[in-house]
């Protein structure tokens, strides 16, 4: 039986997990992108529907019209943004310019079923799990959701009753590439207790947490 993962070696891999945004042109072999998605597909999901849709975009003629698709609906994204997400991107340096959407190996398109009772929610628990078997493969891959519309099911050729969430390139990212720290918010910040007294009080953490 293989080696199962202990709680400390769970939480290093969530740590060690970032999202890239320089992707190499490195092709990946299909059994790691597999176990990916096999561990997507075991996502708790509202009545075990199971709403989601992956779609593998390769390399091809579709890519460019895809970054189309992306830069624009970005570029109206970031105007309409408040004063705080625009000066995150800014010191972020993210912009509507989306390379990755031509060099990453392969654009990883995930719908959900807006039929299906509790389908966002689902969706994205699915999500979460595929980033972070990703990472467990060696491989890296940024959540990217663009707004994009009923256009792009068209272009893709996936039904109008699903929703495209969001699309993750997925490959080797650029060794190179300058990862600005994300710290994490502390325990004491974003938990609370409700406790027997019927009162809300501070959770006190126990354990050393590396922001
Ligand atoms: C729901 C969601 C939407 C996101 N959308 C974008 C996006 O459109 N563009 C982008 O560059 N990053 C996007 N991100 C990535 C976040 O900026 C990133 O996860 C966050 O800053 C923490 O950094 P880390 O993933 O490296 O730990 C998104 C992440 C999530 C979970």
């Amino acid at each position: 039986m293989a080696a199962e993962l202990d709680s400390g070696q769970f939480l290093a891999l969530l740590k060690r997990r970032r999202s890239r945004r320089e992707f190499t042109r490195q092709d990946i072999d299909q059994p790691k992108i597999e176990r990916a998605l096999q561990a997507a597909m075991r996502a708790a999901s509202g009545a075990n529907a199971q709403p989601w849709l992956y779609v593998l975009i390769e390399r091809g003629t579709l890519r460019d019209s895809i970054r189309e698709h992306c830069e624009r609906a970005d570029e109206d994204f970031h105007k309409r943004s408040p004063p705080w997400l625009k000066q995150f991107f800014a010191d972020h340096q993210i912009t509507p310019v989306k390379q990755f959407t031509e060099t990453a190996p392969l654009l990883v398109a995930v719908f959900g079923k807006r039929d299906f009772p509790f389908w966002l929610q689902s969706v994205w628990l699915s999500i979460a799990n595929f980033i972070n078997a990703l990472e467990v493969e060696g491989l890296h891959s940024l959540t990217y959701t663009p707004s994009l519309d009923k256009q792009f099911n068209k272009l893709i050729g996936v039904d109008e009753s699903y929703s495209c969430q969001a699309l993750l390139p997925v490959g080797i990212g650029n060794p190179e590439e300058e990862l600005q720290p994300r710290p994490r918010k502390p325990l004491s910040e974003s938990v609370k207790v409700l406790g027997s007294d019927g009162k809300l009080r501070e959770f006190e953490p126990t354990l050393p947490f590396e922001p």
